[in-house]
């Protein structure tokens, strides 16, 4: 028996870590409804798939999340990955609880979603795929509310796992389009890893999308730089060219029904030559 690797699997999901057991050995979840978006630092696992028009909050506050719109990190880096991306398929690293990859297959596009958290990649896949019918959101620090999954289930097209962004199991140049979401900033120095090996993922002409957010509540302003200017050094100097980018876009965090953070993020598509 040589030449093949077995890894074990986590309620049918392959765990592709270097050392799975670590994972396994953990307390992982069971299942999606034994896991714990809080495990992956989100507040419930439906608010963040949806537009901030749809929180409801009161007064002039839920007028301004109306006038928002669509208007999401997410919804900006999804615009800049289906115009600027190749045909092919597209991979969401670092997924939580699957809102990139949801809006990757909805383009039309195969698409492979892993984070290293079992709770977020159990999540995503019970909420995109239809075997979590129901979750609960908080509307206070102490109270539930019971909430029915409001996407329709993927049923093709879609892929998880459990990995580490710096040691994707995937080969290189596999993909048309990377998709980075709010990754970059937790990772300290494992940053540039995790740059270097998304670099590696993507075909030639394929692109990469990143948000990354400002970390302390910030008002935009002119005369505050954005944190990542690094970031867009970094992917200079790893060849990448930046293709599209929007800064100060708002990100609304619901974490209860009468509390929410604001955030603004700065999204970036950079294409590999
Ligand atoms: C703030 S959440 C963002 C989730 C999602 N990408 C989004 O934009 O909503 C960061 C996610 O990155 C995951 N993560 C952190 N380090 C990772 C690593 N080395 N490999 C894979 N996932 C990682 C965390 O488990 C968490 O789910």
């Amino acid at each position: 028996m040589s030449g093949h690797l077995t890894y074990p699997l986590l309620d049918g999901v392959p765990v592709l870590l270097a050392d799975p057991v670590s994972v396994l050995s953990g307390s992982p979840p069971r299942s999606a409804a034994a896991a714990d978006p809080a495990k992956c630092g989100l507040p419930d696992p439906v608010t963040p798939h949806l537009p901030p028009s749809l929180f409801g909050a009161p007064g002039g506050f839920g007028q301004w999340l109306t006038s928002l719109g669509e208007t999401c990190p997410d919804a900006v880096a999804a615009g800049f990955g289906s115009k600027h991306a190749p045909p092919g398929p597209a991979l969401d690293v670092g997924c939580g609880v699957g809102t990139m990859a949801r809006r990757m297959v909805t383009a039309g596009r195969a698409t492979w979603a892993f984070d290293r958290s079992p709770h977020a990649v159990l999540l995503a896949r019970g909420l995109l795929c239809g075997t979590l019918q129901q979750t609960v959101i908080p509307t206070s620090r102490r109270g539930l509310r019971r909430v029915k999954v409001p996407f329709k289930p993927i049923t093709t097209n879609l892929q998880f796992c459990i990995a580490d962004a710096a040691r994707p199991p995937f080969a290189p140049e596999s993909f048309a389009w990377v998709h980075l979401g709010d990754l970059m900033d937790d990772m300290g120095d494992d940053a540039g890893e995790v740059l270097v090996a998304s670099e590696k993922l993507l075909k030639h002409g394929g692109i990469l999308t990143l948000t990354t957010s400002y970390g302390a509540p910030a008002a935009p302003s002119e005369t505050v730089s954005p944190p990542e200017e690094e970031l867009l050094e970094a992917l200079e100097a790893m060849g990448l060219s930046v293709v599209e980018q929007q800064d100060r876009v708002p990100q609304v965090i619901r974490d209860y029904d009468r509390g929410f953070r604001i955030r603004f993020a700065h999204i970036v598509a950079a294409r590999k030559k």
